[in-house]
């Protein structure tokens, strides 16, 4: 008999998926059209102020808001980024969140019901939103690593050359070649001494086209095994 009640939906069912099907295609051409410099993999979504340097790639299933993301970027599948600027040379790898938004904690209860006149459930019970903060930009720097699953929470700066562990939870600024890892994420050490990081910073050689970039890095005399800090 439950089964026999499904049967009547199934041309319902065909006709949604059919025009899922067929919009989730349009999008996705639609986003190769509009950044044609990038590399855009399936079921990637845009808010429409968002901004890709050439060569990016954005792995399937990201949703990207109100963000610029710099060249010869990558981010992996299924990474949440929102309201950030994401530098040149940068690695994120996938299921990593920047930018998770707040809800107010000073009020009784914490649902948007209770702050926003427009919100998911569609019961308009304020007559005005709350003047509230919910999200704070986001900086990353150049040739930064992020590992697979970390969160990097609103506002924060994470510096040029640094490496956040995966699973780690920043909560505070990175300084540029540190590496950081925890919950809260910590100082685990820093890629190269400090002479090093300043003229690793001052070369900027993130600013250059990939081959350029990497004569340059000849020039810098980086060791291959990382030292002690
Ligand atoms: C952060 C990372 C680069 C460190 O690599 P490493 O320099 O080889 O570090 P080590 O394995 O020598 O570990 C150094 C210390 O950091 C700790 N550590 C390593 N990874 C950690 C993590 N994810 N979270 C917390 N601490 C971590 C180690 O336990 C060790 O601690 P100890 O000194 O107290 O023993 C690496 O562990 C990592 O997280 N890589 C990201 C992997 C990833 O997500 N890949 C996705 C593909 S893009």
């Amino acid at each position: 008999m439950r089964y026999l009640k499904r049967i009547i939906y199934i041309p319902f069912g065909i006709w949604e998926g059919l025009m899922d099907f067929i919009n989730r295609h349009a999008r996705d051409i639609e986003n190769r059209k509009r950044f044609p410099k990038a590399i855009i993999d399936k079921g990637v979504t845009f808010t429409p102020d968002v901004a890709i340097g050439e060569r990016a790639h954005l792995l399937s299933g990201c949703v990207i808001n109100h963000s610029s993301i710099g060249s010869y970027s990558y981010i992996g599948k299924n990474s949440l980024i929102q309201n950030v600027s994401l530098g040149n040379y940068c690695s994120i790898a996938h299921e990593v969140n920047m930018g998770l938004g707040q809800h107010p904690i000073n009020l009784v209860g914490t649902s948007p019901l209770f702050y926003r006149k427009n919100n998911t459930f569609n019961i308009s019970l304020v007559e005005q939103d709350l003047d509230f903060k919910e999200y704070a930009p986001i900086k990353i720097g150049h040739d930064v690593w992020v590992g697979a699953r970390a969160i990097i929470m609103d506002g924060v700066t994470v510096g040029t050359g640094a490496i956040v562990a995966s699973a780690a939870v920043v909560t505070k600024n990175v300084p540029p070649y540190a590496i950081v890892g925890g919950v809260p994420a910590k100082i685990i050490k820093y890629r190269f001494k400090e002479g090093k990081r300043d003229a690793l910073l001052r070369s900027k050689w993130w600013e250059q086209a990939p081959g350029a970039a990497l004569k340059s890095m000849e020039g810098l005399d980086v060791p291959y095994k990382v030292p002690e800090v």
